[in-house]
């Protein structure tokens, strides 16, 4: 079976005045149809570039790709011709993200910004309904979102929505192609916690009733483990272990994840402080050499700053990219 996304050996570089970012350092990650996979990774190891890659919507210049593919539904998103582009956006992948505010118009109601994402979306598929019909459509839209009286809702303007409603509104949105895959980056990260678990609850909820493939993005393996079976774990630009989530937090191979899992603090045992990891994310400008993590890594030897480690499989089902990865 060809797996729904597959992404190979890609790496992105991002131009500047002061030299290239080496952001996205040779990725290889395949999505399967009904997969829910979390990628999580400090903040500026690349998570947002990676998710953004999918649609093309890195701005280039200064953003440019070295090397690699990524193929969706067997097609080259590389190669794709704008009309192309166009029908995948949206309509085959929906991407929320973490601001919804930023994401809305201040100065249009809902009806009319979901009126157009809808008839947007008809526009790339060639197919025409009246505004009645996408209204129509958007009351359903939004009900499958959990937000009852969708005329009131949809005379409004997105200041008079919490921000957790403004979140349901854009997940409504991005429903209205019928994707196949849902990527959301940080999409709970700026609303308040109880707010936080609705809206991951939600996207559990519809990912299981619509069958979507889930990319979810996060800084927070709490979060991921709450809606993904799987999770790729990333460091400054590389794919650094892919498992089963359960495997992974019970038991994680790379020194990295160690790490994460350590700095989670342990909300029932204040009297225990989080380890965390021990210094920063490396410039991507002049990124060191061999493994990406080895200037912070407890185990490194010289091999690790010589040479860097593939993603191997360590345990059937499960890859890490480590020399000293215990097997
Ligand atoms: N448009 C851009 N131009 C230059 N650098 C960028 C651009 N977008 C992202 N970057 C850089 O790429 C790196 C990864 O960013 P990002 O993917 O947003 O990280 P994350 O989402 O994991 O926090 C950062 O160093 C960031 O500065
Ligand atoms: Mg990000």
């Amino acid at each position: 079976m060809t797996p729904l996304l597959a992404i190979q050996d890609y790496r992105l570089a991002f131009d500047g005045f002061d030299g290239t970012a080496h952001v996205l350092d040779g990725i290889d990650l395949q999505l399967r149809a009904g997969d829910t996979l979390g990628v999580v990774g400090e903040s500026g190891c690349g998570k947002s570039v990676l998710a953004r890659s999918l649609l093309r919507l890195n701005p280039s210049p200064p953003a440019r790709v070295v090397s690699g593919q990524i193929r969706f539904e067997a097609e080259d998103v590389l190669a794709m011709p704008p009309a192309r582009l166009r029908a995948l956006r949206g309509r085959r992948i929906a991407m929320i993200f973490q601001d919804p505010a930023s994401h809305l118009n201040p100065l249009l109601s809902i009806g009319t910004q979901m009126e157009d994402a809808i008839r947007g979306q008809d526009g790339a598929t060639g197919r025409s309904r009246p505004r009645h019909a996408a209204r129509a459509h958007a009351a359903a839209l939004l009900s499958a979102v959990g937000l009852g009286d969708a005329p009131r809702l949809l005379a409004s303007h997105p200041h008079q929505l919490s921000g957790g409603m403004r979140q349901r509104v854009l997940i409504a949105m991005a429903l209205a192609g019928d994707p196949a895959l849902l990527v959301a980056d940080e999409p709970t990260t700026a609303l308040d916690v109880t707010v936080q678990a609705q809206v991951l609850a939600l996207i559990a909820e519809l990912v299981r009733a619509r069958g979507l493939t889930l990319m979810l993005i996060s800084h927070d393996l709490g979060v991921i483990a709450a809606a993904c079976a799987r999770t790729v774990v990333m460091y400054a630009g590389n794919i650094v272990e892919d498992a089963p989530t359960a495997a992974l937090l019970a038991r994680p191979l790379h020194p990295y994840t160690k790490g994460l899992l350590a700095a989670v603090p342990e909300l029932d045992r204040p009297d225990i402080r989080p380890r965390g990891i021990p210094g920063g994310i490396p410039s991507l400008r002049a990124p060191p050499p061999g493994c990406r993590f080895h200037p912070r890594c407890d185990r490194a030897t010289a091999l690790c700053a010589a040479e860097k480690p593939a993603l191997r499989e360590a345990i059937p089902g499960r890859t890490v990219a480590c020399h000293h990865a215990e097997a």
